[in-house]
């Protein structure tokens, strides 16, 4: 595998004026970055820092899943403070998943498709994935942490993983500069917090609609979600805090936090 190397310092200089610029922390090897970022959180971490590591050995996924986290893949988690109610706080990660999908287009030129609410996608197979977590104080979010996986410069997955993987590479049969897509990926995320802090209504309803556009998951496919059991429908949008919308025989069923997968 061809190893682009992520320096903090040359990162430093690609995210002038960002929230990020300041507390980059770059780790070999960590258990999870999403971990070290909610300690340090805890602990009064700056909002902006960002956690990067080359390989975890615990790196996690939504839904408790283990996520595969060799070297070659983008692995990061930044700390937010955002004035959006814990109820709301669905926008963060839909909001995070247009600013990879952009980050991806600007250095790769390819579109990946976005699944609701945390998956990016290149057509059925993940490219990567968001993680929010959150520490909560009576419906306000006290710091949010979210993490951020994208297959990147990866040759190939072990079984199990290969058939419901890709990476850029393997997609174009190149390797990607990790640190250029970082760049603008933290840029891209930039944009959409600050938004998101300054004019909360006004982002979530921008966020909501590029969000319907971009998902070839947010209208008009049918589905499979499980969540308190398993059910079918075709999706028909996202409501006004982001939950997807779902058109099943017996009414329609708003999606909260469930897998959604094809039908
Ligand atoms: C998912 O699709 O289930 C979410 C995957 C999120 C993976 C990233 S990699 C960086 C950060 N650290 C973790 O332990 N998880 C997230």
């Amino acid at each position: 595998m061809t190893q682009d190397s992520i320096s903090p310092e040359a990162l430093r200089e690609l995210v002038p004026n960002t929230i990020f610029a300041e507390h980059i922390h770059h780790f070999d090897e960590i258990d999870s970055t999403n971990s070290a970022a909610m300690l340090a959180a805890q602990s009064g971490a700056a909002e902006g820092s960002v956690f990067i590591a080359e390989r975890q050995t615990e790196g996690r996924g939504r839904g408790g899943n283990i996520w595969h986290s060799e070297a070659g893949a983008l692995m990061l988690s930044v700390v937010l403070r955002p004035r959006v109610a814990a109820n709301n706080i669905l926008i963060l990660s839909l909001a995070t998943g247009l600013a990879a999908s952009a980050a991806v287009e600007q250095v790769s030129g390819i579109v990946p498709d976005l699944r609701w609410p945390n998956d990016i996608l290149l057509g059925e197979k993940k490219l990567g994935g968001i993680l929010c977590e959150l520490n909560i104080d009576a419906g306000n979010v006290r710091h949010a942490v979210i993490g951020i996986g994208v297959n990147v410069n990866q040759e190939k997955f072990p079984e199990g993983i290969s058939e419901i993987a890709t990476s850029l590479r393997q997609e174009t049969g190149k390797a990607w500069p990790r640190v250029e897509l970082i760049a603008a990926l933290l840029h891209a995320l930039h944009k959409e917090y600050q938004l998101l802090q300054a004019a909360p209504a006004h982002a979530m309803q921008s966020c909501i609609h590029r969000f319907e556009e971009r998902s070839s998951y947010a209208r008009g496919k049918r589905v499979k979600v499980a969540e308190g059991g398993s059910f079918e429908g075709v999706t028909v949008g996202l409501d006004e805090r982001g939950f997807l919308r779902v058109k099943t025989a017996e009414g329609e069923r708003l999606v909260i936090s469930g897998g959604v997968r094809p039908a």
